[in-house]
């Protein structure tokens, strides 16, 4: 393998700033899928199309024709989170660099490395693929996928395949590769709240008139309480507990609360539902999170101001069996209700997912297990994630196994600062999944 060219080829992918929820990265996100196109033509793609949008195209690719061979679905995403706060980076995001055997860069581990070891693991393995490959990689996961949801629901025999591999995830801990039964689903909203006409002088009227942050934090406030509880009635109504068998291998993992909380949570204490395992906490139950809180005087100095509309970013993280639906109309529901009358509160929906749930039985996770048991020395374990790919249960729903894994680790910081992938875990990979898509070819 000729690592000096390939982390190269890696790094011209890495540069290109392709921030799919920034409107300003349009062109950059275009630059992206440009970069894929090439590639699948460098792998002997019959047809490499941009489908659905002008600005974050989803490439179709097709592979050459095997006969008689498995049809193998590729999916991944080009486009990347916002790199900010940027001067957290000991390297900027998008200039990436190799320390200690790591390469930093924005999308290293989410999810350009992982596409690219994808990709990298036809074209390193010479000659004629061994599967009928077909490729879906879009540019929009990060915003929700709409355009290739939409995609997909007007034409669902793309995704007509004997299997779909997603590596967009990582190992449950160095040297235990692991293979993914449940993704969250997820519910992203911007909840405001207006006082008054408009922002009023907090001399004149403090004391007197409401003000919109201070009713916004109560009302966040109730939405969760500190036990870790969200207070959205009928949230919890169709959470279902894993399964004693499956809360006991959760048990056997080498997960251990307390290193989780020194070494990748880097605070002072774990907080949420006590009485369930962490575990259970990220991988079972639903979530409220606040992302993001503005309105009123933010800027530099001071100003005595009263404010009339505050607004916050928010999302629900959702468990198998709640529908997004269901869950934007309970939570809209909530809000209303715990506004006081002289407040008018409203909840915007930005985007959401379904949760996702995959059965690991048919053959092909025996060769995925055997492809990582040859290479890393261990097979794959199954395991619960606590993110959420928006597309999957659409990807599934033509029957094919959706077989979500992939080569990060578990401390790569997606989404902040100083994102990172580990060479060794990518060198390995492209064996992995070489050897993956041969053992394929014999199903
Ligand atoms: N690759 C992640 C999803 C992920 C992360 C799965 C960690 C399992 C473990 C993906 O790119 C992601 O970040 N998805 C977003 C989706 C959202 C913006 C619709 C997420 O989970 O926040
Ligand atoms: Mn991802
Ligand atoms: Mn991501």
């Amino acid at each position: 393998m000729d690592t000096d060219r390939l982390l190269r080829e890696l790094t011209d992918f890495l540069r290109i700033p392709s921030v799919s929820t920034d409107a300003s990265h349009n062109a950059d996100c275009r630059a992206a899928a440009e970069w894929v196109a090439g590639e699948l033509r460098r792998l002997g793609c019959r047809e490499v199309q941009f489908l659905a949008s002008g600005t974050h195209p989803v490439v179709w690719g097709v592979g050459p024709e095997v006969p008689g061979a498995p049809t193998l679905l590729l999916y991944g995403h080009y486009d990347v989170q916002p790199p900010e706060p940027l001067d957290q980076w000991t390297t900027p995001p998008f200039e990436p660099t190799v320390r200690d055997g790591k390469l930093f860069a924005r999308g290293a581990a989410d999810d350009k490395g992982q596409v690219f070891c994808l990709l990298k693991a036809i074209e390193e393995r010479g000659g004629r693929p061994p599967v009928n490959f077909r490729f879906l990689i879009e540019g929009e996961e990060e915003y929700g996928s709409r355009v290739l949801f939409e995609l997909l629901r007007r034409e669902p025999e793309r995704t007509r395949a004997d299997a779909v591999l997603i590596a967009d995830m990582a190992y449950i801990a160095p040297r235990w590769p692991a293979v993914y039964t449940t993704l969250r689903g997820l519910c992203y909203a911007e909840i405001t709240v207006r006082t008054a006409k408009s922002d009023l002088h907090s001399g004149e009227f403090g004391g007197a008139a409401p003000n919109a942050h201070e009713e916004l934090a109560r009302l966040l406030g109730r939405l969760k309480t500190p036990d870790g509880k969200v207070h959205v009635p009928g949230l919890y109504a169709s959470v279902k507990r894993p399964s004693k068998v499956e809360l006991a291998t959760w048990k056997r993992l080498p997960f251990r609360e307390a290193e989780f909380l020194k070494h990748r949570v880097q605070a002072k204490a774990l907080t949420g539902l006590k009485s369930y395992s962490v575990l259970e906490r990220l991988w079972a139950l639903p979530t409220f999170e606040i992302h993001g809180i503005t309105g009123g005087f933010t800027g530099d100095g001071a100003k005595t101001v009263i404010p009339a509309e505050a607004t916050a970013k928010v999302s629900l993280r959702l468990v198998p069996d709640q529908k997004l639906k269901t869950v934007e109309r309970q939570l809209a529901v909530a809000v209303r209700r715990l506004a006081p009358k002289h407040v008018q509160a409203s909840v915007t929906f930005l985007h959401g997912a379904d949760p996702a749930t995959v059965q690991v039985t048919h053959p092909a996770f025996k060769l995925l297990d055997q492809a990582f048991r040859e290479v890393v020395g261990r097979g794959t374990v199954p395991a619960r994630a606590g993110g959420s790919i928006p597309v999957v249960p659409a990807l599934g729903k033509g029957g094919a196994p959706v077989i979500l894994t992939g080569i990060g680790l578990p401390d790569d910081r997606l989404h902040a600062p100083n994102e990172k992938l580990d060479l060794k875990q990518l060198w390995d990979g492209i064996r992995v999944f070489g050897r993956f898509y041969e053992l394929l070819a014999s199903l």
